[in-house]
């Protein structure tokens, strides 16, 4: 049998087909406009979503026997605000996971309601990317949109939506709206009324590798498959890309170097840590993870490649950066302001330390580390939570380069495990929908039996020590720079 994931992105939809055995029949990829209204908003249109994830499963099994098609599922970008009226339609254009306009409600949420409530109803506390200060905002600015909502859904629910008639959502993905228990996995009452809104406007949720329907008649024939195939609710992209490279069960990892940057662990059991500086929130596999989340990771690359240095040779560029732990430049990662540990949308990048020695490769390289600096600062705080992690895997567009692996491996001391396959939510969008399909038992066996590690990348001792010295330094220059950042706006 074959299986459809998809990967609905930031930048793009990914869409992968997957047989019976985990091998990878085809990928196809479409591209969608992401729209910055004011600096700091991020806005993408959920039709344009729907017409190019059509477009790219039509493309995906052109060349393929549809009968096969057996299951379609989902990784998709978190926290979005997609709102729906009574004929579901859409409302408005999403609000999107990187987007910074909610800080008066985060404020709000975490000050007058109070972390220690928040955290209490949702293991979570409010961050402005989240989906609950976005509905206040909405609320508070758009008041005829407000009383328009008949449903509140997440991007990749949408496509679910388009493709079955349900209004469906996951574990996963639904622990990022500040509307979900988390520990007990439901909707939360208090945060529904603190939001000004009611259990029924928002879907179902489903464990992440259960059906929630079957193709609709119209878009089986639109698409030349049966109208038996099986839509599974699917997943986050992080924990959807969590399942694609095999982290499951119980302190496994993964970094994902998309357009955000994670840190994503596994855990069999519920945690919370102290500060809420990790986000606590469901697995696609039935049990629970911690994460962090960096707003800008590979797109802090993209943005200096494209649009500063130009060249957009990444390849070219990267070869000419040879002093690895000596980079005197630094470079704060905050394009889009930071979420993790942060939780500063008016964060900013920045480079500093430039000499008139300084050239092209060494800021080149500065990008690259600053990101991986980042993620040691979420690390550091699972670190501080006893969670000791010797390993992890990696994926996204940003693990296609081997230097920035090599980085990583040294600047956070772990062993970097890559995958044969580096479509993390896409595949492992196809494997939860696979496991719908009873084609597997459970996430953790389909796992077990597709994803297969190629290649480890061991931290060399003395880079280590060079990147600790190194990482020191980087730890100092946020805090002496937030107060510029209020100013900064
Ligand atoms: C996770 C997050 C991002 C998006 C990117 O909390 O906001 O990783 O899911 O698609």
């Amino acid at each position: 049998m074959l299986y459809i994931g998809i990967d609905l992105g930031t930048s793009a939809v990914k869409l992968l087909l997957m047989d019976s055995e985990g091998k990878i029949v085809h990928v196809v990829s479409r591209e969608y406009p992401l729209y910055f209204p004011q600096p700091g908003w991020s806005e993408q249109k959920p039709e344009d979503w729907y017409e190019q994830t059509m477009e790219g499963i039509r493309e995906l099994i052109q060349d393929v026997d549809k009968s096969q098609v057996a299951g379609i599922s989902f990784g998709g970008q978190m926290h979005g605000l997609v709102i729906l009226d009574g004929e579901d339609q859409v409302i408005r254009p999403a609000i999107l996971w990187n987007d910074g306009r909610t800080t008066e409600e985060t404020d709000y949420l975490n000050n007058a309601i109070g972390k220690e409530k928040l955290s209490q109803y949702t293991a979570n506390i409010a961050f402005a990317g989240f989906t609950a200060p976005k509905i206040l905002w909405v609320k508070k600015n758009e008041p005829e949109n407000f009383a328009r909502i008949a449903k509140i859904m997440l991007p990749k629910d949408y496509i679910a939506y388009k493709l079955t008639g349900v209004h469906c959502t996951d574990v996963s993905d639904a622990s990022g709206m500040l509307l979900f228990d988390v520990k007990n996995r439901e909707w939360s009452r208090e945060m529904c009324e603190i939001c000004g809104i009611s259990t029924s406007q928002l879907a179902r949720c489903y464990e992440s590798y259960e059906k929630v329907g079957t193709v609709l008649p119209e878009i089986a024939r639109e698409l030349g498959i049966s109208d038996k195939v099986v839509v599974a609710a699917g997943a986050g992209d992080n924990a959807a890309a969590a399942v694609g490279t095999g982290t499951v069960g119980d302190n496994m990892c993964n970094i994902s170097l998309g357009t955000s940057g994670t840190i994503f662990i596994s855990s069999k059991n519920f945690g919370v840590d102290k500060f809420n500086a990790l986000h606590s929130f469901a697995h696609a596999d039935g049990s629970y993870h911690l994460m962090g989340c960096m707003l800008s990771a590979a797109s802090c690359n993209k943005w200096w490649m494209d649009e500063i240095v130009g060249t957009k040779d990444y390849a070219g560029e990267q070869a000419s950066i040879e002093k690895l732990g000596e980079n005197h430049v630094y470079f704060l990662p905050y394009l889009m302001g930071e979420r993790s540990p942060h939780n500063n949308p008016n964060a900013r990048a920045t480079f500093i330390g430039m000499t008139m020695d300084t050239d092209r490769a060494d800021m080149t390289q500065a990008v690259l580390e600053g990101v991986a600096f980042a993620l040691r600062d979420s690390l550091e705080v699972a670190k501080s939570l006893g969670i000791d992690l010797k390993r992890t895997k990696i994926c996204g567009g940003g693990a296609k380069s081997p230097l920035w692996k090599k980085i990583i491996a040294n600047v956070l001391n772990l062993k970097v495990d890559v995958i044969e396959s580096e479509e993390g939510p896409a595949m492992g969008g196809a494997m939860l929908a696979a496991v719908a399909c009873g084609e597997y038992g459970s996430v953790e066996e389909i796992a077990a039996k597709v994803v297969r590690i190629i290649d480890t990348l061991e931290p060399d001792p003395g880079l280590v020590e060079k990147y600790e010295a190194r990482y020191a330094q980087f730890k100092e220059i946020y805090p002496a720079c937030r107060p510029l950042f209020e100013i900064i706006k």
